[in-house]
């Protein structure tokens, strides 16, 4: 079934479980390389998907490169392990690790899969596979409760009848193929050298030419550095948020030069310093929950992490208060939201502001019609029937009242104002991440309100 014309040395095959954002692109690029790849996933029309050709998410590249990989025979969707590990070098756990409901991280996804590997290494002949947690988790998780289900499922002890270690993945979904090419770091975990030697020495492979700067640790250090390192991120927003809250209350504040001036100063720096409705998406929210959840289960002070929290659902709120100034009542008022997807380049609506701010809207009486280039499907499962989805930003914004930026989408910054005046009942618009250019907008009769900016420094 796999053509074996170009196949990396020293690697027969790997297996990756579970095709959300991490997975499917992680195999996509092992098999683009020449790594033979089974990617399982327990979602059929997912699978069915992927077999197929189709990318079942949007992610730059993405849908080129595993449309290649699956002519070539280096890929294979499954929705089982069966006996994928027989003979397998290499397999990645790429399951999702979602907020559970005590708020902090639901493993069961993870406890899953480890079962069904262990269970699937029982009945396989060859080989010791090096297993590889690479969903985010808390620190402790893959030694005291990865390690312990395969050991019993498989009845092979670790560091004989498997490997384990955790690779923590930094993707960034928008350039999630990319960021997998060309990674900035590899961070290893593991309590044996023989198991971070294999990943390395697969690593070194994979990249050559390419030297990736790698960090070799203990499990519990790898695990944390994710965690920290989603928070650290999610502290950066949120304080340039609370600073943009100022900046709304001086009579010639603007977050955007004060942010520059920050992130010239090199122990600082210029990145996750742009002040909006604040961090969404599948990963800093839920990271900063778990990192919380495991900072209380330690007896550390969680206020610093709850205050990053509180600030970024502030500053949806805070859109939706504005708005409401702005009109007198929401009641009736038609609102178009341009923006769905958590950021742009990607179609992830997982907790996104977007979803907040409209739910906001409509609980305060507005109609809603909302646009976005590709995450509407994703919306519709999360929002209110009563919302109207418009094929694009003209007719988004057609008759409203109000419009609100949600998503810095290049195309919403193009909005010329003869199009919004001639759409708009009333030309009021919400930036909401500070993509437009407010001078000729307001030169030309509308009115804009950024998030960041006292509407006096216009
Ligand atoms: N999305 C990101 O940007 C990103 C970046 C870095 C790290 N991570 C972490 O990587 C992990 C995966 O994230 P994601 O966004 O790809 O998740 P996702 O929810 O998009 O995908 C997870 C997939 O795993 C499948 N699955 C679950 N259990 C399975 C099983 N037992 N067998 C087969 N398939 C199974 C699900 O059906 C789903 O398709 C999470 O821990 C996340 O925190 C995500």
């Amino acid at each position: 079934m796999f053509s074996a014309s170009k196949m990396l040395p020293g690697v027969r095959s790997v297996v990756v479980i579970g095709a959300g954002y991490v997975g499917l692109t992680l195999s996509v690029f092992l098999a683009s390389r020449g790594v033979r790849t089974v990617c399982v996933e327990r979602d059929a029309e997912r699978a069915g998907k992927i077999m197929r050709g189709h990318s079942p998410i949007h992610e730059e590249g993405l849908p080129e490169l595993l449309k290649k990989v699956i002519r070539e025979g280096m890929l294979e969707a499954r929705t089982e392990l069966g006996d994928t590990l027989e003979g397998a070098d290499i397999v990645f756990i790429t399951v999702g690790t979602p907020t559970g409901s005590n708020g902090g991280p639901d493993l069961s996804q993870v406890e899953e899969a480890s079962r069904q590997i262990g269970e699937a290494l029982a009945a396989t002949k060859r080989g010791s596979p090096l297993i590889v947690v690479k969903s985010t988790v808390p620190p402790g998780t893959t030694w005291n409760i990865v390690r312990p289900i395969i050991e019993s499922a498989s009845g092979r002890s670790c560091g004989e009848g498997f490997h384990l270690c955790v690779n923590p993945e930094f993707l960034r979904e928008g350039s999630a193929l990319q960021d997998t090419i060309t990674p900035d770091r590899i961070v290893i975990g593991a309590k044996h050298g023989v198991a971070s030697e294999k990943l390395v020495r697969f690593y070194e492979a994979l990249y050559q030419p390419a030297k990736i700067p790698t960090l070799i640790t203990t499990p519990s250090n790898a695990e944390l550095i994710k965690l920290a390192t989603n928070a650290f991120l999610a502290l950066k927003i949120s304080f340039i948020n609370l600073i943009s809250q100022l900046c709304e209350s001086l009579e010639d504040g603007d977050v955007g030069v004060v942010a520059e001036g920050l992130g010239l100063d090199p122990r600082i720096g210029p990145l996750f310093l742009r002040a909006g409705l604040g961090f969404g998406g599948s990963c800093l929210p839920k990271d900063l929950r778990a990192l919380k959840a495991f900072t209380s289960s330690r007896g550390v002070d969680i206020s610093l992490l709850e205050a990053i929290l509180n600030i970024n659902r502030a500053q949806r709120i805070r859109v939706v208060e504005r708005a409401e100034r702005l009109l007198g009542s929401l009641a009736g008022k038609r609102v178009a939201v341009l923006g769905l997807a958590f950021k742009p380049g990607t179609d992830d609506v997982r907790e996104a502001a977007s979803i907040d701010v409209i739910r906001e809207l409509l609980a305060r009486g507005a109609e809603v019609s909302v646009h976005d280039p590709v995450a509407t499907e994703n919306a519709r499962n999360l929002l209110d029937k009563t919302v109207h989805y418009a094929s694009s930003a003209e007719d988004c914004l057609d008759g409203a009242d109000l419009a609100i930026i949600a998503t810095e989408w290049p195309e919403y910054a193009s909005l010329t104002p003869n199009k919004i005046k001639t759409k708009m009942r009333n030309p009021l618009l919400i930036d909401g991440r500070r993509v437009l250019n407010p001078q000729p907008l307001e030169e030309a009769g509308i009115k804009v309100y950024t998030v960041g900016r006292s509407s006096e420094a216009v």
